[in-house]
């Protein structure tokens, strides 16, 4: 399986991930934002050139005390700035064969490239849709932050969880 950069061409009509705002995004809302510079968009598809995954990233920044208590202690500015994955989603006949798996490490190498090599960001920031979202992000570390509801891997984490893989 292959990861491409989302181009209009790519087929979406029948994208079902069981989630309607997300399966939206995809079929009416990815191509303006993409143009628009408001994120990048990556996809997995299948021979039909049908689209099976997806996920967006862009920059953002949070108020530095919703950040970790480690971060508040070393970073001396009102705002951190982090990548935001902000939508992740498969299609369900593809649901159980770790390719939701594939594009989460795919999104976190991405932003660790990113981060280390051209613009600095201290962590890959998610907004989970729902609590089953959440679940499945904590299930791969992420930490909750508080109030926002958003979650949080930072980049450290993420650098030596591909260094020992
Ligand atoms: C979330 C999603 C991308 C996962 O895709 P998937 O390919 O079915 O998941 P994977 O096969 O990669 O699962 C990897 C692991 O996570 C587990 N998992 C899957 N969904 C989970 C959940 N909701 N909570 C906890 N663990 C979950 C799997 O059991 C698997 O565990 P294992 O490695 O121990 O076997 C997919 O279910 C989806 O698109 N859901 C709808 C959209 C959505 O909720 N997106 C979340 C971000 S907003």
């Amino acid at each position: 399986m292959k990861i491409h950069k989302y181009e209009r061409k790519y087929k979406r009509d029948k994208f079902d991930c069981g989630k309607a705002p997300l399966n939206n995004y995809i079929q009416k809302n990815a191509t303006k934002d993409i143009k628009n510079g408001a994120c990048t968009c990556f996809i997995i598809k299948n021979d039909e050139d049908e689209v099976i995954g997806y996920y967006t990233l862009s920059t953002e920044s949070i108020p530095i005390e919703d950040s970790p208590i480690e971060f508040q202690k070393k970073i001396k500015y009102q705002y951190v700035p982090v990548i935001l994955l902000g939508r992740l989603a498969l299609d369900k006949n593809h649901f159980g064969k770790g390719l939701g798996k594939f594009l989460l490490v795919n999104s976190l190498k991405r932003s660790l490239d990113v981060a280390t090599n051209q613009i600095g960001a201290v962590a890959v920031i998610v907004d989970p849709i729902d609590e089953e979202a959440r679940q499945y992000y904590q299930k791969y570390g992420f930490t909750l932050l508080p109030d926002s509801g958003r979650m949080f891997m930072s980049m450290k984490t993420i650098e030596n969880a591909f260094r020992e893989n």
